[in-house]
């Protein structure tokens, strides 16, 4: 029961969604249809672990071991229910650390046992995947048989193929790391009175980050908001300049910063600097200071 499953994997990009749809139809394969996928993976020491938040379908954890090779190759995985995949998540990330977070919309193919993934990723593109799910006592090599049959199908050759997970991908990215840096120092925001918990990162120049959340206190007026204590946070690590920022915060809708955090976030960056807005629950939007806080005022005014 608690054993771990395999497959055979082979992950590789997709220059043509269109046509792999198309070859999927033309193989018979059965569309399962289309799931919007959130994956949220934590910092372990050994392989990867998951949280998988769905629609439609169930939350799971995904815990599983692959060799990162460009290649079709094992995966040993567990794939666990979990029925309160927000009080998990936070859980995970306060314990281990958020490593990325992965957000993608599926079209699910089946096709002898093998699962083809149709993926679009955020921040990323399209990919295609094969999963080969094995039997518990198979050698593999049917798994292995039917990917390369599947793989010469969609046209997939060597230089397409990817060794790494979406994770890794997503982290090596300079704008999703500094998502992710947000993300992490939101869940040690102290919003006891508002329950709306705010993180933001900003870059400076020489490319390190910086991070704040809110802080409340029981005299409402003295709380801070999280730019205020990123910038302070900048500020004390000897930084003048933001280049790019993130805010994020609770519910559905991507996180504004306020007036006076504009006001705040216009001193040190310059008007065509970027900033990423985003919601806890996924939404995002990217934009510039300038199209946030326009006709503004800032330094260069005064004498
Ligand atoms: N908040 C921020 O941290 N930044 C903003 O720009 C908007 C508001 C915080 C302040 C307070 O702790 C909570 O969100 C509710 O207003």
């Amino acid at each position: 029961m608690s054993a771990p499953r395999r497959n055979v994997e082979l992950k590789a990009t997709d220059p043509d969604p269109e046509r792999s749809l198309e070859v999927c139809r033309e193989l018979g394969a059965s569309d399962e249809g289309t799931l919007v996928q959130r994956d949220t993976y934590f910092r372990v020491p050994e392989g990867r672990l998951k949280l998988r938040e769905q629609s439609p379908g169930d939350a799971v954890l995904i815990q599983y071991f692959r060799a990162d090779r460009p290649e079709a190759r094992e995966s040993r995985y567990r794939v666990v229910p979990v029925e309160e995949a927000e009080a998990t998540r936070h859980a995970l990330a306060d314990a281990l650390g958020t490593f990325a977070v992965v957000d993608k919309e599926r079209r699910l193919f089946l096709w002898e046992g093998v699962r083809i993934h149709l993926d679009t990723v955020r921040g990323l593109g399209s990919f295609v995947e094969l999963e080969g799910v094995a039997h518990e006592t198979s050698d593999l090599s049917g798994e292995h048989d039917r990917v390369a049959q599947l793989s010469e199908a969609l046209g997939i050759d060597a230089s397409r193929i990817l060794s790494d997970s979406y994770s890794d991908l997503i982290a090596g990215n300079p704008s999703e790391q500094l998502i992710a840096a947000a993300r992490e120092v939101q869940e040690r925001a102290y919003a006891p009175y508002s329950r709306f918990r705010v993180g933001v990162a900003l870059r400076a120049p020489d490319g390190s980050v910086h991070l704040g959340a809110n802080v409340e206190n029981a005299a409402y007026p003295l709380g801070n908001c999280a730019e205020a204590s990123a910038i302070g946070a900048l500020v004390a690590a000897g930084h003048t300049r933001i280049v790019e920022a993130a805010v994020i915060g609770d519910g559905e809708e991507p996180c504004v910063p306020c007036g006076g955090c504009r006001q705040r976030l216009r001193e040190f960056m310059p008007l065509d600097g970027t900033v990423h807005l985003l919601a806890d629950k996924g939404a995002r939007a990217t934009m510039t200071l300038e199209e946030l806080l326009p006709r503004s005022f800032g330094p260069e005014y005064l004498p």
